[in-house]
């Protein structure tokens, strides 16, 4: 495995297997990299020739500047994983090399990066266009994998490909949990062992409203898992929404669509997590 910082330096060995006729597979991370990390890569791994995963802490994603500042960083860490799952080149450029002059450009991918995440966290996907869309045009990846548990950023990348028309496939990777359901995230290590106690709440829930919505309606359904996580102490609610898991927009009733996905922002204590949930997919 090796450790590359230029863009430079990237594209020249990558120029070099695609030559050689080697198939590249590209998994785009922030780093402090778990199990929800790793699977995305051990497909990429299993999936092509050469496998490449960024590590770059985007600065232009977020809209919190403490956000940023706490944000977890270990490279030794994460290159220990990567090697022991045959990643071929991890990508980590210093925040000078990705952007050596401010990126003025301005995306629009409305109304997906309109609605929850998107009116939460403002000016949050214009930040992840600019940063993935540098990273496309510097690897030239066959494919690109990106997991379920951030929905709608998955929705806005495969939306931005199809815009931007970058010839590179989108893999969409199932959300990892924990074995007591919680959603594998960066963040959770930013939790106390109470917090990491309440964020829990956040997949029984959602589990429970699976049943739930058996024999209730939407709006019921909202509901219940709106009251639960708003009458649970340390949790304080965002947003859920059941939406359209390709339009992203918020139905009305479960016959509305044929893929229905339940999303849910809230912060636990200082820390903001996300987890979602599918009541209706298409195979
Ligand atoms: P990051 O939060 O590091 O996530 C990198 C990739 O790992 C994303 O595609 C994310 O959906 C996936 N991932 C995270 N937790 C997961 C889990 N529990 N199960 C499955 N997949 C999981 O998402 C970003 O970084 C950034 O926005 C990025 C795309 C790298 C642009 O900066």
């Amino acid at each position: 495995m090796k450790v590359i910082r230029t863009i430079s330096e990237l594209k020249q060995e990558l120029s070099a297997c695609r030559n050689a006729g080697q198939s590249i597979g590209f998994v785009p991370t922030m780093g402090a990299l778990h199990q929800g990390h790793a699977s995305l890569v051990r497909r990429a791994v299993a999936e092509n020739d050469i496998a490449v995963v960024s590590v770059f802490v985007n600065p232009t994603q977020f809209n919190d500047k403490n956000d940023l500042k706490n944000y977890p960083r270990d490279l030794q860490a994460d290159c220990e994983l990567l090697e022991s799952i045959g990643t071929t080149y991890v990508f980590a450029p210093e925040v000078e090399e990705m952007y050596p002059e401010p990126d003025t450009r301005v995306f629009s991918f409305a109304p997906l990066d309109t609605v929850m995440e998107g009116g939460c966290r403002p000016g949050h996907f214009n930040g992840v266009a600019q940063i993935v869309s540098k990273l496309f045009y510097a690897v030239e990846a066959d494919k690109a994998y990106f997991g379920e548990k951030d929905f709608q950023q998955l929705a806005i990348i495969r939306e931005m490909v199809r815009t931007l028309q970058i010839p590179i496939e989108i893999i969409g990777c199932p959300i990892v949990r924990e074995s007591d359901g919680l959603a594998l995230s960066s963040r959770n290590m930013l939790l106390t062992a109470e917090e990491r106690n309440r964020a829990l709440t956040i997949s029984r829930t959602l589990f429970a409203s699976l049943e739930y919505a058996m024999s209730h309606t939407l709006a019921e359904t909202k509901s219940f898992v709106e009251d639960v996580i708003n009458t649970t102490e340390g949790l304080k609610l965002e947003y859920y929404q059941i939406v359209d898991g390709n339009t992203l927009q918020e139905i009305a009733n479960w016959d509305d669509s044929d893929y229905v996905v339940g999303c849910i922002a809230l912060f636990c204590g200082k820390i903001r997590l996300i987890d979602n949930i599918k009541y209706k997919e298409v195979k």
